[in-house]
């Protein structure tokens, strides 16, 4: 049996910042708070959010992260709202979650309500441990299940910021009802090596199925 990185599995795969992720970082740093990162299926949130913990965790700020993705969580199984605490490599190694929340299905459409209810009180027990709490989301954004989904957890969280991943104006109808938040936005680029993302989306597919 060969055993190395799993070339299906996106956190095993470098990850090449972007220009404007330091920016963010400082931001993060400096006003402290909650990040709400939304953005299209593989606009490249959890790559962002991967990169910010890292970055985080360097500089000894310890940081929460908040896996709201219940198509395919990063922290625990899917169909689940995750939650953990990171201080330090070690955490981050382990990356598993520390709460969980299990929602009954894979598919954001279906318990919109429950989602944004678990998804705050994730939040606010990371408040008790974090003064930096990351929340990954679906990639759910399109249309009016998409706006009652990201615009009822701005209204429900009350982020300090939120991370919009686009690359065109696909934000546009949720990000109108955020007058008056900090919005950062960060290009995306997706996907870098098509061999790699089709076999991960093949395991996504597998995934999403057997749930
Ligand atoms: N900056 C980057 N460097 C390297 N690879 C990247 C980068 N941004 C995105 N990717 C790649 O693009 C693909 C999608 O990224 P990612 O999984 O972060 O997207 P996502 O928005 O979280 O997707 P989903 O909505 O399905 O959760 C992955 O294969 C990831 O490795
Ligand atoms: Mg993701």
């Amino acid at each position: 049996m060969i055993v190395g990185p799993d070339k299906a599995d996106p956190s095993s795969r470098e990850i090449v910042p972007e220009p404007e992720w330091e920016f963010l970082l400082q931001e993060l740093i400096r006003k402290r708070g909650t990040a709400l990162i939304i953005g299209e299926t593989d606009s490249g949130k959890s790559t962002l959010v991967q990169h910010l913990i890292k970055r985080l965790i360097s500089e000894s700020i310890s940081v929460s992260l908040v896996d709201a993705d219940i198509g395919q969580s990063s922290l625990g199984p899917p169909g689940t709202i995750c939650m953990k605490s990171l201080r330090d490599e070690k955490d981050f190694n382990a990356f598993r979650f520390e709460k969980m929340s299990f929602l009954g299905t894979t598919n954001p459409a279906l318990v919109i309500p429950m989602m944004i209810e678990t998804c705050k009180k994730m939040v606010d027990i990371c408040k008790e441990t974090s003064e930096i709490i990351l929340v990954d989301t679906t990639g759910l954004i399109s249309g009016n299940l998409g706006r009652a989904l990201k615009t009822g957890k701005i209204k429900v969280i009350e982020p300090e910021h939120v991370i919009a991943v686009r690359r065109n104006n696909e934000l546009d109808h949720i990000l109108d009802s955020a007058v008056g938040l900090n919005v950062q936005d960060q290009g995306s680029k997706g996907s870098k090596d098509k061999e790699q993302d089709n076999a991960y989306s093949l395991q996504k597919e597998e995934t999403r199925r057997l749930f």
